[in-house]
């Protein structure tokens, strides 16, 4: 069995949703380090700070429900708004902040079988990984699934803008010098524009399980 699963791609491809699902199935700790990129974001926006100043001594922990505490507080819900995902995509591009939070996410694989997922897992946090996923989908069906999850979540949102959002954000984050989003040469593509959750996923335990 593969015990160190980095899942990677674009926003919305539903990296977290079918990382949750085979962590739960396997036994294994849920690592969502877009939250993290998040946390930085969002302390940044309420602080006025400078992200180099909030990643240098910002507190992170993710819990085994997939919470988000920032220095103590429980901002799971907080992190998840199209603002907050801008300014994660900003944050981002700062070696500083990438080094930081580099670090504290091999801590946190370090600790046992993990599933861990992201932009740069396959590239640059665990270049070792036992199996790499590269999960996309196209853009309107990216789309179409932010949109249900905000509306689901009672935020409301115009699904035009949400698909030039992620477009725009995708651009960012493959574009950046420092780790950009990019399918490392031995991740294992999966395009899942036509596969359901369940699909996605027994694929996933079935080459964890090669
Ligand atoms: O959920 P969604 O796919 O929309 O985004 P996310 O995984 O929560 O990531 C939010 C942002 O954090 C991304 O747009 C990236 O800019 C950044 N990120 C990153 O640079 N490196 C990672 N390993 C994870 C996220």
């Amino acid at each position: 069995m593969k015990k160190i699963i980095a899942v990677d791609g674009p926003a919305g491809a539903g990296k977290s949703t079918i990382s949750k699902i085979c962590a739960a199935r396997l036994g294994y700790t849920y690592i969502d380090t877009g939250a993290m990129y998040r946390a930085v974001a969002l302390k940044v926006l309420q602080s006025g700070k400078d992200a180099v100043d909030v990643a240098s001594d910002i507190q992170i922990e993710l819990d085994e429900a997939a919470r988000v505490f920032v220095d103590g507080r429980d901002v799971t819900n907080q992190i998840r708004t199209p603002e907050v995902s801008r300014a994660a995509s900003d944050v981002a591009k700062i070696g500083f902040v990438r080094k930081r939070l580099t670090e504290l996410q091999r801590q946190m694989a370090a600790r046992g079988s993990v599933i861990m997922d992201g932009r740069d897992i396959g590239t640059q946090v665990l270049p070792n990984a036992d199996l790499k996923i590269f999960l996309t989908a196209s853009a309107d069906e990216r789309a179409r699934r932010r949109f249900e999850e905000l509306k689901a979540k009672g935020i409301a949102a115009d699904i035009d803008n949400i698909r030039e959002e992620i477009i725009a954000r995708d651009k960012q984050d493959s574009e950046r010098e420092i780790a950009p989003l990019a399918q490392a040469a031995d991740a294992v593509p999966v395009d899942s524009t036509r596969m359901t959750i369940d699909e996605v996923v027994a694929e996933i335990l079935r080459l964890a399980a090669c």
